[in-house]
């Protein structure tokens, strides 16, 4: 939704990781962004413009004086004017030097002299080639202008070596920009979730555990973090990438996210408890795997697990606390319960048979004021309509 109609000028420089761009350029128009390549001599020696021309629908610019035999002498200056960003990727450490010193020397440095939108880079190159002073010099200058830059990731390089200075990946950069287009409506907020499932341990290889995908957790901590807060998940076990921008705290068991949680809460602006906590665990974790031959049936006694959103909630300075109740009758009742039971602001209920472990969700925000059911949506767009309704709970607060 970002990325939607956003006017982009892809500008590729020439690094072997300029064949990335082309998968960040499908990635940029499938969001329906509006893309427009710009690639410098060198970056055509590793990928020709044909690919970005195919990719992107449009000509692809190369050439200053193309343009201007091309009866468009000022193609600089109009595309600059129309576009939202220019997002250089991969930028050289040959170009990011041009950049500092604002040249204008092809077609590419032209248009970013010339620009009116904000610009991005995304580095790429040998890790000796980063650390040098040069190079560390150059982008501080180009900080200081207020350029963007993202990355680089540290990994295995193009040359063998293995070091700082990888682009980063096609992924990561697009939703590097979808951040970058959202309103900074969280900045200086700090924000701690939970989410997922936990697992509580039986024996070395078994545990008690449930079907929670961490789906919504995950876009919620997402959507804050492209809000500009500064967000840690305490996740339970999930197949799932951080979302870019986060800080995942990795754990199994209550007990553990419980004190993952504790110890970061009292620093917290606002906490969103999203994981599906396991109410009880194993009263004793058995230290051998369980045999059958032991004969008779095995008996797990079991001892409740501490309500952790309680427990923030009562802290003297506490945050503002979010909790979540999927129910699978009476969604009002038992949700408004829940919230009162708990002493938060803020209960975001759903009914389990309309949207427990798929991509879209139907909920309804329970507060003081009453009940405020959202419309049937992907849950990214559910997490964006939540920190909306929290951060106008707070301001009247
Ligand atoms: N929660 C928590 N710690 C727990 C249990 C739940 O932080 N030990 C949080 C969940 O993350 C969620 C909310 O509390 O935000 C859910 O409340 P809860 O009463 O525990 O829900 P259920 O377990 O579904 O309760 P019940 O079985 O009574 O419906």
């Amino acid at each position: 939704m970002e990325l939607e109609g956003k006017r982009i000028v892809l500008g590729v420089t020439g690094g072997v990781a300029a064949y990335k761009a082309a998968g960040l350029l499908r990635l940029l128009t499938g969001a329906g962004a509006d893309v427009q390549v710009a690639m410098t001599e060198a970056a055509t020696r590793f990928v020709g413009p044909i690919t970005f021309a195919a990719l992107s629908g449009k000509p692809v610019l190369t050439d200053m004086w193309a343009a201007a035999a091309d009866n468009r002498p000022m193609t600089h200056i109009d595309l600059t004017r129309a576009a939202d960003a220019i997002l250089v990727a991969p930028a050289t450490a040959d170009f990011i030097a041009r950049l500092a010193q604002g040249r204008a020397d092809d077609l590419l440095a032209t248009l970013i002299l010339a620009r009116a939108c904000p610009l991005l880079l995304a580095p790429a190159m040998n890790r000796q080639m980063w650390d040098n002073p040069a190079t560390q010099r150059n982008l501080e200058l180009l900080r200081q202008d207020g350029v963007i830059c993202l990355g680089p990731a540290t990994g295995a390089q193009a040359c063998g070596e293995e070091g700082m200075g990888r682009m980063l990946e096609p992924e990561t950069l697009q939703e590097a920009l979808r951040a970058f287009f959202t309103p900074k409506s969280l900045t200086e907020k700090k924000v701690l979730l939970t989410a997922g499932p936990t697992f509580e341990a039986i024996d070395p290889v078994r545990g008690i555990t449930n079907l929670s995908s961490g789906c919504m957790g995950y876009a919620v901590a997402r959507a804050a973090a492209q809000a500009g807060a500064e967000v840690t998940l305490v996740s339970g076990p999930v197949a799932r990438a951080a979302p870019f921008n986060v800080t995942r705290i990795a754990v199994q068991s209550a007990l553990e996210m419980h004190a993952a949680v504790m110890k970061r809460a009292a620093d917290a602006d606002i906490f969103i408890a999203v994981a599906a906590v396991a109410d009880y665990r194993a009263e004793r974790i058995a230290p051998q795997k369980l045999k059958k031959s032991a004969g008779g049936l095995p008996e797990i006694r079991l001892t409740p697990n501490p309500d952790i959103l309680a427990e923030v909630a009562a802290l003297p300075d506490a945050p503002f606390c979010v909790g979540f109740a999927a129910e699978s009758e009476q969604l009002e009742t038992h949700a408004q319960q829940k919230r009162q039971r708990k002493n938060i602001p803020l209960i975001v209920g759903n009914l389990i048979q309309e949207g427990f472990g798929g991509e879209t969700n139907h909920v309804v925000l329970f507060d003081d004021a009453g009940s405020h059911p959202l419309p049937v949506a992907p849950k990214t767009q559910i997490a964006r309509q939540l920190l909306a309704h929290i951060l106008a709970l707070m301001e009247k607060k």
